[in-house]
Order: C-alpha cells, then sequence, then structure tokens
C-alpha cells in the first residue's frame, strides 16, 4: 500500500453555504478517506478551499448592491467555520483570492504561454456599449426561443431548461445597462485538448481501468466524441488577471485557475515541501468531487498538468452522483436545501448524526434522496437502537457489576471464539471497501460489528445469570468491552465525535486506536478502570423532524410564488400616480395573532393622525413580540377591507426577495409618527 496521500474536495464556489448535497458528494467521503489513511498511518495531506472566482459570483454582488470581495469573504468564512463545525479534517481549508493563488495561476498560465502550449484565436463576443464590457452569456437575457419565456439567459432558459447560446435569444438585452449587446471580436487563448487524446486514451481508458463505472463512463464518452480546444481566458474584472502585456480586463477562466488552487493551498500549507507532494511519484492523488466535475479532473485539469511538465496525475476520481432533497433536486437559488450551518445551530451535538445518514444514503452509484423520515430512523433504529445500545448496556453492566473495572476472562466457550474471530474478517472486509471508495459499503460493514456485539450480548444474557456464573458474566463483558474498543478505531473516520466520547468512556487514547490494533481483543487490559457510561445517541423525536418538513414546505409555497430571480421592472408611471399615494411612517403599538390562521397578524398602529387597525399576512416572518414597538412603513390610504372579520385600514409595505423571504422597512432613523414618505 502506497504511504503518502494527497487528497483534494472539490473547492466550493464562495456564492452561497454549504448544504447537504455538497456534504454527500465530496466532503464527507474525502473526510472518511483522509482520516481512515491516517489511522493507517499513512502520510496524509487534505487539501480544501473556496473557489472565489467565475461569473456567477460577480452576478450575485451586482444584485445585492456590493462588491465580488465581500460576497467571497462572507462565504468563505461560513463556509469554513461549518466544515470545522462538523469535524472535515481539512489540513487546510484556503481561498483562491490569495495571493500565493493568484502567483501560483498566474506563473502556471505563464509556464504553458511561454512553451507554446496554447493557441490564440479571436472570436466574436456580446459587448455591453454602455457599461463598456464584454458580457459573459449570464450576463444576457431575452425571449427563449423555445418556449417563449421572457428572461432566459444566454446559456440556459430556467423555464424549459434548455440550453441556449446568447445568439439564440430574440431581443437580448445587457443584465447591466438594459442596452442591446453588440457582437465585437476579442481574443483569447485556448488549451488545445485535441493535441492530449492520445495520451488521455491511454491513460484513462487503457490505464485506469479501475475507475468507478460512471467516472470511466463519462471519461469514455467524453473522448470517444474527440477534444475540442477549449477557452482558458474570459473578458471579465473578476479572477486572475492574465499575465501578458495587452491582456488588460481579461482573466484565466476560472475552470483554469480553479484546480490550480489546490496546489496553491498545498505551497501555502508547506511552503517548503510542498513538492513532494505533486511532484514525488510515490505521492498518491486522489480528487474527491461531484459528477459535473468529471470532466475538469479528469480531462482538463490533467491535460493541463502534462502540458506544464513535472507534475503527478491522479491516482483516483472517486466522483458521487447527485443527492436529492425530498424527491426534488438541491437548489442554491430556490433555497431547496438543507444548508449546514442551520442544520448545526438547529440540532446541536448532533454532528455524526448527519455524517452517517449521509455516508449511509450517499449517493455513490445513482442519485439518492435524502428525506426527514430516513434522517430520524436512521438515528432511531441504527444509531440509537443497535450501537448506542450495545455501548451502553456494556458499560452500564461492567458498572454496575465490576465497578466500571474490565473483568476477567475466564475460558471461551464455541460461541465467544466464533464471535472474536469475526471481528479481524469484518476489519478485512471493511479495507477493502474503503479502499475501492466504496464507503456506505464500508459504513455497514463497521456497523455489523455493533450488530455483532449486541447480539452477543442479546444471546448471552449476562444479566440473568449475574446471581449464579460471576465468572461468565466476567468474560462475556470482557469480550463486549473489547468489541466496544474496537468500534471506536473502526466507526472513528465516520462518527468522530461519537468515537472520541466512546474512548473517554473506555479511558483510552487516539493511540491505543490505531488502525494496526483493529481485530485484537486485548485492547483493554483486565483491571483497566473506565469511564462513567453516557449515552452515544438520543431518540429524534417526531416534533424535531416535523419542524424541519415545515421549514422547507415554507420554501416551498414562497417559491410557488416566484417566478424568476428578479421581478422585472412595472410598465412606466406618471409621478402624478405616484403622488396618489400616501405612505407614512407609524408606529405598532399592539400586534396579535389572527386566530385560526398561520399568516395574519392583527396590528394596532399609532399614524400620528389617528390609532387604527391593519391586518397584514406577516405572521410566518414576524412574532407578535418582535413587531411590537417598531416603525414600519404604511400606505394609509388604501382603501379598507374586511379581512377574517376585521376591518383593515391601510396596508403595511414589505420587502420581498427571490427566495420568498420577506421584511418589513424601516426608517433608518426614528422619525415622528405620520412622517411622509415621498
Ligand atoms: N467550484 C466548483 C464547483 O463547485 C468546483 C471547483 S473544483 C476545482 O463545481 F478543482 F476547480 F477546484
Ligand atoms: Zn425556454
Amino acid at each position: 500500500m502506497y504511504k503518502r496521500y494527497l487528497i483534494t474536495s472539490a473547492l466550493p464556489y464562495a456564492n452561497g453555504p454549504v448544504h447537504i448535497g455538497h456534504l454527500a458528494g465530496v466532503y464527507i467521503p474525502a473526510d472518511i478517506y483522509s482520516r481512515y489513511l491516517r489511522l493507517k498511518g499513512c502520510e496524509v495531506v487534505f487539501i480544501g478551499g473556496s473557489d472565489e472566482h467565475g461569473v456567477p459570483i460577480t452576478i450575485k454582488a451586482r444584485r445585492l448592491g456590493v462588491s465580488p470581495q465581500d460576497v467571497v469573504d462572507k462565504y468563505h468564512n461560513l463556509m469554513k467555520d461549518s466544515f470545522q463545525r462538523l469535524g472535515i479534517t481539512f489540513d487546510i481549508y484556503s481561498r483562491t483570492t490569495s495571493a500565493i493563488h493568484h502567483e501560483t495561476a498566474s506563473a502556471f498560465f505563464k509556464k504553458l504561454y511561454d512553451d507554446g502550449k496554447f493557441i490564440e484565436q479571436t472570436s466574436e463576443q456580446f459587448y455591453d456599449d454602455e457599461a463598456q464590457q464584454f458580457l459573459a452569456d449570464r450576463y444576457i437575457v431575452g425571449v427563449c426561443p423555445k418556449c417563449g419565456f421572457e428572461r432566459a439567459y444566454g446559456d440556459q432558459c430556467e423555464s424549459c431548461g434548455g440550453a441556449l447560446s446568447p445568439n439564440e435569444l430574440i431581443n437580448p438585452k445587457s443584465t447591466i445597462s438594459g442596452s442591446a449587446p453588440v457582437l465585437r471580436e476579442t481574443l483569447h487563448w485556448y488549451l488545445p485538448l485535441d493535441r492530449y487524446q492520445d495520451f488521455l486514451e491511454n491513460w484513462i481508458l487503457n490505464g485506469h481501468r479501475e475507475w468507478k463505472t460512471n467516472v470511466y463512463g463519462q471519461c469514455k464518452s467524453w473522448l470517444d466524441q474527440g477534444l475540442q480546444p477549449r477557452a482558458v481566458s474570459r473578458d471579465l474584472f473578476w479572477g486572475v488577471p492574465v499575465p501578458l502585456e495587452g491582456a488588460e480586463g481579461k482573466v484565466l477562466y476560472v475552470w483554469f485557475d480553479a484546480p490550480i488552487g489546490y496546489i496553491s493551498n498545498t505551497k501555502e500549507l508547506l511552503p517548503d515541501t510542498w513538492e513532494r507532494w505533486w511532484k514525488d511519484p510515490e505521492t498518491k492523488l486522489v480528487h474527491f468531487i461531484g459528477k459535473d466535475n468529471i470532466v475538469f479532473h479528469c480531462i482538463v485539469f490533467p491535460a493541463m498538468l502534462k502540458a506544464h511538465g513535472d507534475f503527478i496525475l491522479p491516482d483516483n476520481v472517486p466522483a458521487n452522483e447527485f443527492l436529492n432533497l425530498e424527491g426534488k433536486k438541491i437548489s442554491t437559488t430556490e433555497n431547496w436545501a438543507v444548508w449546514l450551518h442551520e442544520y448545526l445551530d438547529e440540532l446541536p451535538g448532533k454532528e455524526d448524526v448527519l455524517r452517517y445518514v449521509l455516508c449511509a444514503n450517499a449517493p455513490e452509484t445513482k442519485d439518492n434522496d435524502f428525506t426527514w423520515k430516513d434522517f430520524q430512523t436512521r438515528n432511531n433504529s441504527e444509531l440509537v437502537a443497535i450501537l448506542g445500545n450495545f455501548v451502553n448496556r456494556a458499560m452500564v453492566l461492567t458498572q454496575k457489576y465490576f465497578s466500571g473495572k474490565v473483568p476477567a476472562i475466564n475460558g471461551l466457550t464455541d460461541y465467544d471464539r466464533e464471535v472474536i474471530a469475526e471481528i479481524p474478517v469484518i476489519g478485512k472486509e471493511f479495507e477493502n471497501s474503503i479502499e475501492t471508495f466504496k464507503f456506505r459499503e464500508a459504513l455497514k460493514k463497521a456497523m455489523d460489528l455493533s450488530r455483532l456485539g449486541n447480539k452477543y450480548l442479546a444471546d448471552t444474557e449476562p444479566w440473568k445469570i449475574a446471581g449464579t456464573d460471576m465468572n461468565r458474566v466476567s468474560t462475556i463483558l470482557n469480550i463486549s468491552l473489547q468489541i466496544c474498543a474496537n468500534l471506536s478505531i473502526i466507526l472513528e473516520p465516520f462518527l468522530p465525535f461519537s468515537m472520541k466520547k466512546l474512548r473517554a468512556m473506555l479511558n483510552i487514547d487516539a493511540v491505543a486506536t490505531e488502525w494496526d490494533k483493529f481485530g485484537n481483543v486485548n485492547l483493554l487490559a483486565e483491571g483497566h478502570q473506565l469511564a462513567a457510561p453516557s449515552l452515544l445517541f438520543e431518540k429524534i423525536g417526531d416534533e424535531t423532524i416535523e419542524t424541519q418538513i415545515n421549514k422547507l414546505e415554507v420554501t416551498k409555497r414562497s417559491n410557488a410564488s416566484t417566478v424568476s430571480d428578479t421581478v422585472p421592472q412595472k410598465e412606466t408611471v406618471q409621478f402624478d400616480d405616484f403622488e396618489k399615494t400616501d405612505i407614512r411612517i407609524v408606529t405598532v403599538v399592539a400586534a396579535e395573532r389572527v386566530p385560526k390562521t398561520d399568516k395574519l397578524l392583527k396590528l394596532t398602529v399609532d399614524t400620528g393622525i389617528d390609532t387604527r387597525t391593519i391586518v397584514s399576512g406577516i405572521a410566518e416572518y414576524y412574532k407578535p413580540e418582535d413587531i411590537t414597538g417598531k416603525q414600519v412603513c404604511v400606505l394609509i390610504n388604501l382603501a379598507p377591507r374586511k379581512i377574517k372579520g376585521i376591518e383593515s385600514q391601510g396596508m403595511i409595505l414589505m420587502a420581498k426577495d427571490s427566495s420568498g423571504k420577506m421584511c418589513t422597512l424601516q426608517p433608518s432613523e426614528a422619525m415622528d409618527n405620520g412622517s411622509v414618505i415621498s
């Protein structure tokens, strides 16, 4: 077996938080693999980091009215923190806006350029004359030629899902200035992948038949179609500048710079020895990614590394398929996700439960579905009922009969011998599963050990013979505790928080639980003092699950009422029309729920003119006590109407974003009630 491993996990775009799809597809398997190799005593470097360039980040920034740097700062920090809280053991989690990355990516490009590895080509691209910049496909909207949807993007129509190119759009408009874009010539650099066709075919199709079928299959289909040159630069202001004279306003394409981020981050971590990890053929490089990244990691990046020379190539790229949520594709823009940072806040202490469920249900060979019901079942009937129950019985019985000291073995029965012999068998099968990237299978094998222990206790029933045969009880508990110690090794990569707790209960340290000790039943010496038992897992009740399901229901309902990201502008009105509205600052003096409704609050407001009642649909966002005392904006001359039998005299003004989230508007400083808004 190799001794040195460089493990990378796809650098997530810093334009949103981490969700369960990312975790199940990439970060949990990568962490399990890294932890396992460390247990085995291998030298491991596990690289993570944020991918902070690319067009979507600039679009998000523009929409929020902040800089791209603000966007990536926010999400980089959020992701870094939540990964750490979930126990993902990156050796470094850095970012592609770092100085060292800009230098590294720039030098990489320059070397390929100097060595004549690129071709230069001009092409026509859409240009915004008013904003004086080239437009990425996403910056152009128009009518979809396929379905007539009015706000289709230059690369895709979100209504019919069809792929588009910007010149197919009817009546195209720049989303920056609103003007019609014009075609303009522009120069770019291309990596001629066709020149690497033979090399890649041989290296992958002949040399890596052991890769996962989904990965091998995708590579084969790309190769069978014949590779084409790919542009490695873009006309954009956000990214690593193209390091050539006359290339102002051009940056490296995000998919050129991002994988180099793996190298930059290794350099940042190990400034003196990083080359051993990237250039020594004794190092095994493994990329953990999702299926949408296969072509970049199996074809484009290896071609880049080959063109550069000196670098090793990936040994394996165990890409996963996608995880859906409650039967629907996870979507950041539609807020259809379980966000890691929210999970950690809302279900504290349950890090391992999420790790367990996402591994047990990982989309290794096909897309899979996460449901909260399944989450509950796996916790209650696997973690609690099997693993937790077994460990707890072994610990509590030892406490009760032997004051928490590991009792002696007093002769073995055939059944004992069978159980003991089974442990290393499980270990071997486990190793085989994990080393072929079958983490679900590996987890199942590891859980089989707790099933074995549970059955052993159920079959031998030491509590029934405690009055008559303490010698036998002593043997049974010794063996059970040895199984617990073995569990603390084999489950460490999957359930690190709980196994740390288990080691503390067994009063053993991490060194005692290295992989080469697995399978032994002398991990705990006779007379060794255990610590006090406590529960490893707790049942999750229906209320917890319902709260999470309701949260998703709210998202579903608000998505149903939003058509596209940004609501198009309404038709022009004259100032006189606007003048007819009377909008004032008022103070909410009292608020209560309208009985038998989910959404309505009955508010009493002081308008400066009078005190009146307004019924408002904000109960999903504000509790009565949260809104009381606040100043808000009210359209006070709206014709009164009866809502649920209550006369409402006016309307609270609310802002609503693309996810359907709503909030009230407040003056930036306290104002007199009745102040006029105009
Ligand atoms: N940001 C990309 C994504 O989320 C992944 C980049 S992986 C890297 O799909 F290799 F480019 F870093
Ligand atoms: Zn369409």
